[in-house]
């Protein structure tokens, strides 16, 4: 029930504004991110990523790697340039057809709907690398982002890395999430969506955080290994006083 809801409104985002909804930078709410410029950021996004894999000396093959919770395959689309494969899954399956339809000139890019719970499609390890930034924050429940964590150390392959982002601290006063909560009740009472998001200005988006060490005992608790993290004061829809945290991870 509740991946159904996070699916309804991630569809609901990704037929509205899927760009914005992806990152949300501003002056580029309501459709007014340009296409070429959206895509250029996962490009650089994944240089950068690959950049700092040398340094750690992880992954040790550049064959397969997993973009969990793709979106429009911004970053999909950067790491096959990396890659021999990459595999791009998403909750949602608006954003799997818009990720399908922008890359359809990729040829080692793929992109599949998973409302599991799990990545139990994909075999123990299978993946030289698995990704996922601006995914975790928004899964609304602790345990699911463990279990998340836990599959993207099972597909692993010894030797791979596996970097994944959620904020480690949100202040109190974000956690209430009243835009949230509001949107999922009138939508329950048959608001429809553009209303609620054009409107009222009203966002069906989750936001969850899990501190760092927590984060540490969990990956220890999957037989992987911490290799590095980096922390940062986290800007966007929500503002100060947001740390994220991205995790290096190998096995
Ligand atoms: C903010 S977007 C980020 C997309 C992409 N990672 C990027 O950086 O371009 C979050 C994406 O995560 C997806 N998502 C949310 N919950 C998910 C889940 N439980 N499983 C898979 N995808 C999920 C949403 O559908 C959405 O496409």
């Amino acid at each position: 029930m509740q991946v159904e809801r996070q699916a309804r409104d991630w569809d609901d985002l990704a037929r509205l504004d899927p760009y914005w909804a992806i990152l949300t930078r501003p002056g580029k709410r309501f459709n007014r991110w340009d296409s070429a410029e959206f895509f250029a950021t996962g490009a650089a996004e994944a240089d950068a990523l690959m950049a700092r894999s040398d340094q750690l000396g992880r992954p040790e093959r550049r064959e397969r790697a997993l973009d969990f919770g793709c979106g429009l395959g911004r970053v999909t689309r950067g790491l096959a340039a990396h890659f021999d494969e990459c595999v791009g899954v998403d909750i949602s399956e608006d954003m799997v057809r818009g990720a399908r339809e922008a890359h359809a000139d990729v040829e080692n890019v793929s992109f599949e709907v998973n409302r599991a719970g799990d990545l139990g499609r994909f075999d123990n390890e299978s993946f030289d690398f698995a990704y996922s930034t601006i995914v975790l924050q928004h899964v609304p429940d602790k345990e699911q982002i463990a279990a998340y964590i836990g599959e993207f150390c099972r597909v692993l392959r010894p030797g791979g890395l596996a970097v994944f982002q959620l904020p480690s601290h949100i202040p109190a006063i974000y956690r209430l999430q009243w835009r949230r909560r509001l949107y999922g009740a009138l939508r329950r009472l048959g608001v429809s969506a553009p209303t609620l998001y054009r409107r009222l200005r009203l966002l069906p988006i989750a936001m969850s955080y899990i501190p760092e060490p927590e984060i540490g005992r969990l990956i220890d608790s999957f037989g992987a290994r911490l290799l590095d993290t980096d922390t940062v004061s986290a800007a966007g829809m929500l503002n100060s006083g947001v740390r994220s945290t991205t995790y290096f991870v190998t096995r």
